[in-house]
């Protein structure tokens, strides 16, 4: 760029008043990109508090139908569901049980409000006795063996009716699988949102508290990626997007930016960034002893994503975002 420099140039001559500074602002947060996570669990007018994340609850069905349609009428388009079932066992049974947890609500939110859009998380760890996201043998994450049934899980949740499935799992080839499934149910139209570059990351903490999904032994690191890699990232959104991914995730978001900018780029596909647990959990501690402003502090992070290329904000926060871009 050739500048011809100071004083003819002046960057804060654009900055003067709150209007010009709006004028020229090149990103914007809207609610229109607000996903809200929520998780379901069986029971009646059930709302659990989890000590790891405040302001987020366990809810029974009735209760997620509360809270969607409070979020519904701020104008979230979207809520990401997540099912804590009653009983766990060595091949998630409950992942694809037609009257699964979240097959269950996503069946009630649909009747009760067809037009937000249930965006479902296609795992096995909420619903495997070991809490691994795949089948575990001699202490091993299989993955060929698993991707049948993150296919039959993504099936069942589209046929209760999900507008979008999301696969977490992090197996290679699920994408495929999940694809291959849908389209023999007919189910042609059901896009997949893939969890494409999703890291080993110690910020979900807070989440396996949430999910009740923290791994009996061991941990992730031989299917998740490892927060040392930048390329990887791209080969694997690469591989999802040849297998019929039709929009991307990032995960975790603010520790991941980069990644986001850079997946952004290459593919151009509607990416989504999932500010997880234990960022939201972070924010919400530092500002519960004063030491931060949450709302400003909430904003600048989401719009560092937005920056960074991110087209979908998958938060916590998405009700009070909400609220704070109507007030
Ligand atoms: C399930 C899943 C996880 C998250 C979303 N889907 C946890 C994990 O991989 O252990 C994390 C979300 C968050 O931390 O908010 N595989």
């Amino acid at each position: 760029m050739n500048l011809p420099g100071f004083p003819v140039v002046r960057p804060r001559r654009l900055r003067t008043s709150p209007a010009l500074r709006r004028l020229v602002a090149e990103t914007s947060l809207n609610i229109s990109q607000l996903v809200l996570p929520l998780f379901a669990r069986s029971g009646k007018k059930l709302r659990r508090p989890v000590n790891a994340m405040p302001g987020v609850f366990q809810m029974s069905p009735d209760e997620i139908v509360r809270e969607a349609t409070a979020a519904h009428d701020l104008g979230i388009p979207a809520v990401l569901l997540f099912g804590i079932p009653d009983k766990k066992d060595a091949k998630a049974s409950g992942a694809y049980a037609r009257n699964g947890i979240v097959q269950q609500t996503t069946r009630l939110l649909k009747k009760e409000l067809p037009s937000l859009l249930v965006i479902t998380d296609v795992c096995l760890c909420e619903y495997m006795e070991h809490g691994h996201c795949g089948i575990v043998h001699q202490g091993r994450i299989l993955n060929d063996p698993t991707l049948k049934l993150l296919a039959r899980t993504a099936a069942s949740q589209a046929e209760a009716g999900a507008d979008i499935v999301a696969p977490s799992d992090m197996m290679d080839g699920r994408v495929r699988a999940i694809r291959a499934e849908l389209d023999n149910a007919g189910l042609i139209d059901t896009p997949i949102m893939s969890y494409a570059a999703k890291f080993a990351s110690a910020f979900y903490g807070p989440f396996r508290e949430v999910a009740e999904s923290a791994p009996s032994f061991g941990d992730r690191r031989s299917y998740q990626m490892d927060a040392a890699n930048a390329n990887e990232a791209i080969r694997e959104v690469a591989l999802d997007v040849q297998e019929g991914a039709d929009m991307v995730m990032v995960k975790p978001a603010l520790a991941y930016l980069d990644i986001i900018c850079r997946v952004k780029q290459e593919f151009g596909l509607p990416t989504a960034a999932y500010a997880v647990s234990g960022e939201h959990a972070m924010i919400k501690a530092a500002a519960a002893n004063g030491w931060v402003d949450e709302r400003a502090v909430t904003m600048e992070s989401l719009l560092a994503m937005r920056r960074a290329g991110a087209d979908i904000l998958i938060t916590y926060a998405a009700m009070e975002v909400a609220r704070w871009l109507k007030s």
